[in-house]
This record gives structure tokens, sequence and C-alpha cells, in this order.
């Protein structure tokens, strides 16, 4: 089942370019679409947590080879990614019921600090797949 992690890496890319996507749209006034970009970045990444749960309780913790200045900055990009991830989630959750519920004012206060941390999350979700297999 190698074609996961590849999977993964191909869902948070297509998470921060929904949220790139999600940010032009509403700077240039279109709502709606807005609100579908941001909706289909909540799913990919939702979709990656279950691929990325499904492959670690099938594979385990897959271990970086490399040595030296490329171990520190895998751990320098790692640490942050896994950290940010896990206060991405209720972030996420509140910047959509907010959304949702027409609560601009809040919502808006609240994404400017989702969309960079979200961002953040997706691309080096892509740089940690790579430097681990590829
Ligand atoms: C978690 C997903 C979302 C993120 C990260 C997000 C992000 C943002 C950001 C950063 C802004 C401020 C843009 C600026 O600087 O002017 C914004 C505004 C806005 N968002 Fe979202 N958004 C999300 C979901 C939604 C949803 C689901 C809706 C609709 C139901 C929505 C409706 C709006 C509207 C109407 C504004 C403009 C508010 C105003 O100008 O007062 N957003 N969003």
């Amino acid at each position: 089942m190698v074609f996961l992690p590849a999977l993964n890496a191909s869902l948070n890319a297509s998470s921060a370019v929904l949220l790139v996507a999600g940010y032009v749209l509403i700077r240039r006034g279109h709502r709606r679409a807005h609100h579908w970009a941001m909706v289909s970045a909540f799913c990919c990444s939702a979709l990656f947590l279950v691929g990325y749960l499904w492959f670690h309780f099938t594979h385990g913790i897959v271990a970086y080879r490399g040595a030296g200045w490329h171990r520190v900055l895998y751990f320098a990009i790692l640490i942050p990614h896994s950290t940010l991830a896990a206060v991405i989630v209720p972030l996420a959750i509140l910047t959509l019921i907010h959304g949702f519920r027409g609560r601009f004012d809040k919502h808006r206060r609240i994404a400017r600090w989702t969309l960079p941390l979200w961002l953040f999350v997706s691309v080096t979700g892509v740089i940690v797949y790579f430097m681990l297999f590829a």
C-alpha cells in the first residue's frame, strides 16, 4: 500500500491550492465560490487525516533515515507541522461554523489565523512526504 502516502500528499497539496483559491475568491467578492473552495479544502484535509491514520495503523511509524543537516531540517519542519496540525482541527471547524452561521465578523477575525496556519500545515505536509518517501 505504498500509494497511500502519495495520495495523502496529493490531498495536502489540493488543500493548499483550494485555500489560496478561496482567499483570492473572497478578496474578489465571490462569496459562494469562497464558501465551496473552503468546504472542499476542509474535505481534502479530513480525507488526508483518515488516510494518514490508516497508513500509520497499518505500517507504524516511518523513521526518517537522513543524517546531518538534512535530519535537523526534517525535524525543524516536522515539529511545527505536527503541533500546528493538531491546533488547526478546532480552528478550522470554528471558522467553518462562524461562516455557516453568517457570523462574518467572528469568522473573519478567526479566519485570519486559520488560513495561514492551515496553509503552513498543508505545504509542510507535502515537504515531509518528499523528505520521507521520495
Ligand atoms: C475554514 C474555512 C474557511 C476559511 C479558512 C475562510 C477564510 C476567510 C478569510 C481569511 C476571510 C477574510 C478575507 C479578507 O481578508 O478580507 C474570509 C471572509 C469571508 N468568508 Fe470565509 N473562510 C472559510 C469558510 C467560509 C464559509 C464556509 C463561508 C460561508 C458559509 C465563508 C464566508 C465568508 C464571507 C462571507 C467572508 C467575508 C466577510 C466580510 O467581508 O465581512 N467562509 N474567510
